[in-house]
């Protein structure tokens, strides 16, 4: 397995592991405007030939931040199936997020997940040590709820 920033020619293997992986899927152009306006922050897993992505990391920097504060947001991770369980998630997020406070300025990072992905929970909150900032209803086209969650990135030193 290797490990490696996404470039736009990644793009159709990230749309395929995330059409087969999540139920939140994006058009072309949104994983292109990632790509092109903050190319250090998306990462891919390929297989042992590096053909094949089987897992990725869509990362972006909030372009207008509420709060003032630069930060960057997690759009999407997924892992394919068989490739599941051997910390490809938890190294795509450590690298995705270190290049979004050292490239970017992010001071923090934020992402949402459903109340039910036990896996993903259990990656941000006991492994990454995100914190659960917030519950949004309904934030899914399903009605199903959501943990905001965020990461201080000045930790990370
Ligand atoms: N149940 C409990 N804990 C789990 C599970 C699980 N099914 N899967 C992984 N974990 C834990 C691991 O044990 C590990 O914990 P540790 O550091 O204490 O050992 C930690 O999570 C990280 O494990 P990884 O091996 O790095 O995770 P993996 O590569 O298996 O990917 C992921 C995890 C991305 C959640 C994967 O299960 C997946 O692709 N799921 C479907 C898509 C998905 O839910 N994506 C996240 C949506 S939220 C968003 O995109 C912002």
């Amino acid at each position: 397995m290797n490990i490696r920033q996404a470039t736009v020619a990644d793009i159709p293997g990230m749309q395929n592991a995330n059409l087969m992986n999540l139920p939140e899927n994006y058009v072309l152009r949104y994983y292109l405007y990632h790509a092109l306006t903050w190319p250090q922050a998306s990462y891919v897993a390929t297989d042992a030939s590096g053909t094949k992505i089987v897992g990725y990391v869509l990362a972006k920097m909030e372009e207008d931040p509420a709060d003032g504060i630069p930060h960057g947001h997690v759009t999407s991770l997924s892992v394919m199936r068989t490739y599941r369980r051997m910390g490809l998630a938890g190294k795509l997020m450590e690298l995705s997020l270190r290049s979004m406070y050292e490239c970017y300025g992010a001071q923090y990072v934020s992402l949402h997940v459903r109340r039910s992905n036990r896996a993903a929970l259990h990656l941000y909150r006991d492994t990454l040590k995100f914190d659960v900032k917030d519950i949004e209803k309904a934030y899914y086209g399903d009605g199903e709820d959501a943990y905001a969650m965020n990461k201080d990135l000045n930790k990370l030193e």
